[in-house]
């Protein structure tokens, strides 16, 4: 599959909705947070297929605004989950030349894992491959709202006329500002809808759902979505390149 693929056609930017863990679980009489920590081996799949392919920029969608609702058993399960992934694949990132940030409200988490976040990302800083970000406490809804605070705020300082604000302004608020727009959505488990990630930015992304749980979800299935990506006719509004009639 891997030859199959046009590397002068490769997304710039691919998200990932990492949805399934709980049911994977479940199949297997297992409780939730063991698909959680199943799902380690597919995070590590998708980072490594990434950067195998050279790909600009990764997103992964870990841990959303909303999944605060869940119990806290599972919550603060996640939490050291995480904490256990940044320690523990550092010297995978290194080897990979992946850059890790992480986007969302960053400071509403444990200070445990914003200090393990920050030293991650720290020691990752200069590498010049894949950027890959980590969404954390995300939420596209108020990814926005503290944008377009923030504009609001030097617009009262009279530093910002209103008609200034324009696509790239905004753009430049968000936590992935510097990164292209996603060329490819990917979400496992089936689920057709988009449960509040990086809604500004994937206006224009391709949508690639399968059925796999996210702890299945390996290399196969990601160049599966790329070839499947690659044969889109992206028109973004205008006509295809095809011949057509006047
Ligand atoms: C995705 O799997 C992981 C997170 C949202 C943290 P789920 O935990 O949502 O698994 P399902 O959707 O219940 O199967
Ligand atoms: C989306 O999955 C969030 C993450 C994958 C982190 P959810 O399982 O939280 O989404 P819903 O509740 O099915 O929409
Ligand atoms: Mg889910």
């Amino acid at each position: 599959m891997l030859r199959q693929i046009d590397a002068a056609r490769l997304p710039r930017h691919v998200a990932i909705i990492m949805d399934g863990n709980g049911r994977w679980a479940r199949n297997r009489h297992l409780p939730r947070v063991a698909g959680h920590r199943a799902g380690i081996s597919s995070v590590r799949a998708a980072v490594e297929t990434a950067a195998r392919l050279h790909l600009p920029a990764l997103t992964l969608y870990a841990f959303s605004t909303e999944n605060w609702k869940r119990p806290e058993s599972e919550t603060s399960f996640l939490m050291r989950l995480l904490r256990r992934y940044l320690r523990d694949e550092l010297s995978e990132l290194q080897e990979n030349n992946i850059r890790l940030q992480a986007i969302g409200r960053i400071s509403e988490l444990p200070e445990a894992v914003r200090d393990e976040l920050r030293s991650t990302c720290q020691a990752t800083a200069s590498n010049t491959g894949t950027v890959l970000s980590l969404a954390l406490n995300y939420s596209g809804r108020t990814e926005l709202v503290d944008t377009f605070r923030l504009l609001a705020e030097r617009v009262r300082r009279g530093e910002l006329a209103p008609e200034a604000i324009d696509e790239q302004l905004i753009g430049a608020g968000l936590f992935t500002r510097g990164l292209p727009d996603p060329d490819l959505l990917i979400r496992t488990s089936g689920e057709l809808r988009l449960s509040n990630f990086l809604l500004w930015q994937i206006a224009y992304a391709e949508l690639w759902v399968t059925n796999t749980l996210w702890p299945d979800f390996r290399a196969k299935h990601f160049y599966q979505a790329i070839l499947d990506f690659q044969s889109r006719d992206r028109r973004f509004g205008g006509l295809s390149d095809e011949p057509h009639a006047e």
